[in-house]
């Protein structure tokens, strides 16, 4: 069967960073609580003049180096931090990167799961074509509010993802398992900025998913624990997929996994979520991402693992096979760079960025310039937000 699945990866997170200790003191919290009972160091922090928007063009810009435009037919948007209850957020991405106007831009939701499901879509798509190319971006910013439990998970970023036939980097297998559920874990009405959440409740139901696709999963693909050289998963927080993989051995019968063998199978995946925090959609892929980039041994040919997680809640197993050269599709020291001169803010920093609100009344309000990406929101106005290259 022709291999199809991703073929360039790109990644962009803001330029500024709260570190976890910060908010512990601010919030009379022992900061081994974050550290260590959450797995958290810092957390991105979205200025007025980014977006989803802005975060996808600049991950996006990132990915197009390695393709022709022109051969990009369709760009699904995974988000949960819509800014347009009716216009799709990729179609400004679509003008900001200059993509053909014989393209299809549709938003996709689901929670943290809607990346997924775009992946899982397009495939057929990708089998039916061999010359087409998707676009497939995870864009968004997580907010639960300053003062609530949900505040140590916040973070934002964007990823990337160039689909196609011959993918240069991961071939997706084509089983899977999945599972829906009509729960109340994780939920954001329209008429709210922030999300709100049974936050143990939501970790429960994470756990429980993680075993009902495997079984699904393993039925289907006949394929054992062992036969997965990495795992990676959705990341709410990095503790939570330690649990989860813990969970996934035992019900494999591993009674016990070691710290070093706890490291191994989850390589390097959460090394980029320790300091960018959740990015809700963008959060599995920049797993991936993290994995390839950072893991010590040579991945080719091996395969990984994935788990989706979306509250409401739909969960999805599935696997995929490391490619040839994939390394020389990465850009390992542009996103540690990205990450290691990010701005720190203090907590009165973090929280003038927090409240910031953008006029609702039709009024006009020029943003100021943070200094962030290639793409930034210059202006709101009229109802309408409009957006610039600031390298232009
Ligand atoms: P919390 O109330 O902040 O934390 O909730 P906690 O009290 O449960 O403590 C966390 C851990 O820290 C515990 O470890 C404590 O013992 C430990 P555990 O017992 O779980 O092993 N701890 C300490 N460790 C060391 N030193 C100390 C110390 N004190 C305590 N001094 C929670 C955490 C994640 C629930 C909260 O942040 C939250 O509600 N977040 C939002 C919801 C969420 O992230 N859910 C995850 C699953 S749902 C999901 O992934 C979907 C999602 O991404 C949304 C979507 O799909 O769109 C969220």
């Amino acid at each position: 069967m022709m291999k199809v699945g991703i073929d360039a990866i790109g990644f962009y997170t803001s330029n500024y960073y709260l570190d976890m200790d910060i908010l512990a003191k601010a919030r009379g919290v022992d900061a081994n609580k974050f550290r260590t009972g959450l797995g958290q160091e810092q957390m991105a922090v979205v200025p007025p003049d980014e977006d989803v928007v802005t975060m996808a063009a600049d991950a996006g810009f990132e990915v197009l180096k390695h393709v022709d435009v022109n051969e990009i037919d369709l760009l699904l948007f995974a988000t949960e931090s819509a800014i347009d209850q009716s216009k799709a957020a990729g179609i400004f991405v679509h003008r900001l990167l200059n993509l053909p106007s014989r393209c299809r831009v549709v938003e996709l939701k689901q929670a943290c799961y809607s990346a997924t499901a775009g992946l899982q879509m397009a495939i057929p798509l990708l089998r039916e074509n061999p010359k087409r190319k998707i676009l497939l971006i995870a864009s968004d910013e997580a907010r639960y509010g300053l003062n609530t439990t949900g505040e140590s998970s916040q973070g934002g970023g964007a990823i990337a993802m160039v689909l196609s036939q011959n993918p240069r980097i991961l071939s997706i297998e084509p089983e899977s398992g999945f599972y829906t559920e009509d729960v109340m874990d994780f939920w954001r009405p329209n008429y709210r900025e922030e999300a709100l959440v049974d936050g143990k409740y939501s970790c429960e139901m994470y756990l429980k998913l993680v075993q009902k696709t495997w079984e699904q999963y393993t039925q289907i693909s006949g394929r054992t624990f062992f036969d997965h050289a990495r795992f990676c998963y959705h990341v709410p927080v990095p503790k939570l997929v330690e649990k989860a993989h813990l969970c996934l051995a035992r019900f494999n019968g591993i009674s016990a996994i070691s710290r070093d063998e706890m490291q191994a199978q989850l390589g390097a995946s959460l090394e980029y979520g320790r300091l960018v925090g959740n990015c809700y959609t963008a959060a599995l892929y920049l797993g991936l991402l993290s994995l390839l980039e950072n893991d010590p041994e040579d991945l080719t040919h091996r395969r990984i693992g994935f788990y989706s997680y979306g509250s409401g809640c739909i969960a999805e197993f599935f696997s995929g096979v490391v490619q040839e050269n994939y390394k020389s599709m990465l850009d390992m020291v542009r996103h540690r760079d990205m990450l290691k001169s990010r701005i720190p803010l203090s907590l009165a920093e973090y929280e003038g960025f927090y409240n910031f609100r953008y006029p609702v009344d039709g009024g006009s309000l020029v943003i100021s310039n943070y200094q962030t990406g290639r793409y930034r929101l210059a202006e709101v106005s009229d109802h309408k937000r409009f957006y610039e290259n600031a390298k232009l």
